[in-house]
């Protein structure tokens, strides 16, 4: 047994819990595709897919081929179940989105504002312009993925979020009450609070960079491109809203990694790409996180009970164990043809996957 720093209460050695699910993944295609997936299906048995590929995942028969190609590419003997998800544009029809809920495999829609991330180019220009789409996801009860920036140049980067709380998110919500959503990979504690004052169908997923690091991680000693993300690392009070989120036990609150796979010289460069590498460590660095509050037994609940029972899917059968074993991330791993730079390179993690 060790010590607890917050709390100074014993916590154990070993964790055991119900296998947990990643409800905000990125998978990518091809070698890459293969090269990333092993690390998410060891830990996690199912993970909602994201659609931003190029080209993105528009309809339900492009979805319904890209979950082949991730059931191909699993390891062998592994059960992970992709769960797929839409990207929303202007042009998304009523009738794509009951194809969608119709599917079976299609569980929820993504809201790229165009512009704000990776691939995005072919997103949301306006939020009118997805009403057909998102009246017909209300009636069909799809949740709506949502990333919460704005794109207008005249906002600082550090308030792309808050604003669009204010400017699109809140207003789209009081116009469908009926709509259930999904705020992604939120940052600030105006998101924050946001999601804790709305009714039960608005939800949020955290990811372990936002929980674990400030800004100042992308700035320390020197530029850190690893570190980059989006939406980009907030200021420390921001963090500790985060991580009162992820431990209170709330169930509006739930795992997704946003792991984001970018080829090393695609992020160490003169325009590098936002994403963060996290699903080799994943459900460590949440442990990591749970066990600085001293809320260890919350864990569980967070990273495999709340997520499922969002989306009204059946919590998963098996179990999977953290012990108390220090071991080494490296500093970098196979890409296809590439490399790639995990979160936390060459430094350590205290929990390990049995
Ligand atoms: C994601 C990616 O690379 O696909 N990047 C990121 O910084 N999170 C896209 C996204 O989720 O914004
Ligand atoms: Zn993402």
């Amino acid at each position: 047994m060790a010590t607890s720093p917050a709390s100074s209460r014993p916590v154990p050695d070993r964790i055991t819990l119900t296998q947990p699910d990643d409800w905000h993944l990125h998978l990518r295609d091809g070698a890459h595709l293969a090269a990333v997936l092993p690390e998410t299906a060891r830990r996690f048995a199912r993970a909602i897919v994201m659609p931003n590929l190029r080209p993105p995942v528009t309809t339900t028969d492009m979805a319904s081929d890209y979950r082949e190609r991730i059931l191909a590419a699993r390891p062998a003997g592994s059960r992970f179940e992709p769960l797929m998800t839409l990207y929303l544009t202007d042009r998304t029809t009523p009738q794509e989105i009951e194809r969608a809920a119709a599917s079976g495999f299609v569980k929820a829609v993504k809201y790229y504002p165009a512009g704000a991330t990776t691939n995005s180019d072919s997103g949301v220009t306006a939020v009118e312009r997805a009403m057909p789409a998102l009246e017909a996801m209300q009636r069909c009860g799809v949740p709506l993925l949502v990333h919460g920036e704005v794109t207008d140049a005249a906002v600082d980067v550090f308030d792309r979020e808050r604003v669009f709380v204010e400017r699109v998110l809140a207003p789209l919500v009081a116009r469908l009450p009926g709509l259930r959503v999904v705020c992604e990979h939120i940052t600030t504690s105006d998101a924050a609070h946001f999601v804790l004052e709305s009714g039960p169908g608005i939800a949020a997923t955290l990811t372990p960079q936002h929980l674990l690091y400030n800004r100042n991680a992308i700035f320390a000693g020197g530029l850190r491109p690893h570190y980059y993300c989006l939406p980009v690392l907030k200021r420390e009070e921001h963090r500790k809203v985060l991580v009162e989120c992820a431990t209170s036990g709330n169930p509006k609150f739930f795992l997704g990694t946003d792991s984001a796979p970018h080829a090393r010289h695609t992020k160490e460069a003169d325009c590098g790409c936002a994403g963060c590498y996290n699903a080799l460590g994943a459900l460590e660095f949440y442990a990591e996180v749970f066990e600085a509050e001293g809320a260890l037994d919350r864990l569980e609940a967070f990273a495999s009970h709340h997520g499922a029972d969002f989306y009204g899917l059946p919590r998963n059968s098996g179990t999977v164990t953290l012990v108390r074993e220090r071991w080494t991330l490296p500093a970098e791993l196979p890409y296809g043809d590439d490399t790639l730079v995990p979160l936390r390179a060459g430094g350590e993690l205290g929990w390990r996957l049995l």
